[in-house]
């Protein structure tokens, strides 16, 4: 099954909006999160990885007091240790964050600026997504996230293993282009998808309108309706105009980059 309840993890400058019921549907501006109080919705997550990566997610205070996590200005600021000199095995992993929101959402429109995304580099591991309850059995979205070199983006739906949710693979509907496209986690061949892999959309980077991995950051959006999830995203300078108003319309906004309806999951 599609996820139902979702909460947010690791976001940076994130505007959520919810659909009234009412005959004009418009989305209207339901909750901010930003400098004045982002630390205050997120909570560090210090446990163990559960992805197994070279990782020390550390707590709040050490996470201020060595400067990985911080407001600057007007920007809130979530980094890595990048000084210290590691020795793998003998070291503890990198010290760095994982973050979640408080809020529970069940559908809306996402909207995420960031000011700046790490270049792909070996080690590298940055992440925004969004999971459902009882992880990883209800659901997970993965709206930014890719690992080492990879120059693409990797949107991807994990769905619970007993769905047959697919991404639907019809050009007209998103520009990405599908990797796999079984969102069930237990789906697996060995030769084109791996278990837990998920239904990936590949964003690639370094084009003229992907901001994946551009130092100047850029705009991620996600329209998650009883009918579908859509995912846009566009540099600063590229994004629809309306995209800061009091009503942003994902419907002048042309094709998302992934796109799963959901519909198919059941
Ligand atoms: C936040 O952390 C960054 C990176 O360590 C550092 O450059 C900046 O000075 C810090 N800002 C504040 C206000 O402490």
């Amino acid at each position: 099954m599609a996820p139902s309840i979702m909460r947010l993890a690791l976001a940076v400058g994130v505007a959520i909006l919810s659909h009234p019921v009412q005959a004009v549907q418009e989305y209207i501006l339901e909750k901010t999160y930003d400098v004045n109080n982002f630390f205050d919705e997120f909570t560090f997550i210090d446990t163990t990885d559960l992805s197994h990566g070279y990782v020390t997610y550390v707590d709040q205070q050490t996470a201020t007091t060595d400067k990985i996590a911080n407001i600057t200005g007007n920007t809130v600021y979530l980094g890595v240790d990048s000084t210290t000199k590691l020795h793998w095995p003998t070291d503890s992993g990198r010290k760095s964050v994982r973050i979640e929101g408080h809020d529970e959402y069940s559908q809306g429109l996402f909207v995420a600026s960031f000011a700046h995304f790490p270049k792909p580099a070996c080690g590298a591991w940055p992440a925004f997504w969004m999971y459902g309850p009882d992880w990883p059995n209800s659901g997970e979205i993965d709206i930014y996230e890719s690992w080492n070199e990879a120059t693409f983006n990797e949107i991807t739906f994990h769905s619970s293993t007993s769905s047959t949710c697919e991404l639907q693979a019809d050009p007209s509907k998103f520009t990405g282009t599908i990797q796999t496209s079984n969102c069930n986690n237990a789906a697996a061949n060995y030769v084109t998808q791996y278990p837990g892999q998920g239904c990936v959309t590949e964003e690639i980077g370094a084009s003229s309108t992907s901001p994946f991995g551009n130092d100047q950051g850029g705009i991620y959006a996600v329209e998650f309706t009883a009918d579908y999830i859509k995912i846009w995203s566009w540099t600063h300078g590229a994004a629809p105009a309306d995209i800061n108003s009091a009503h942003p319309d994902p419907s002048g906004w042309g094709l998302p980059r992934a796109y799963l309806k959901p519909a198919l999951c059941f």
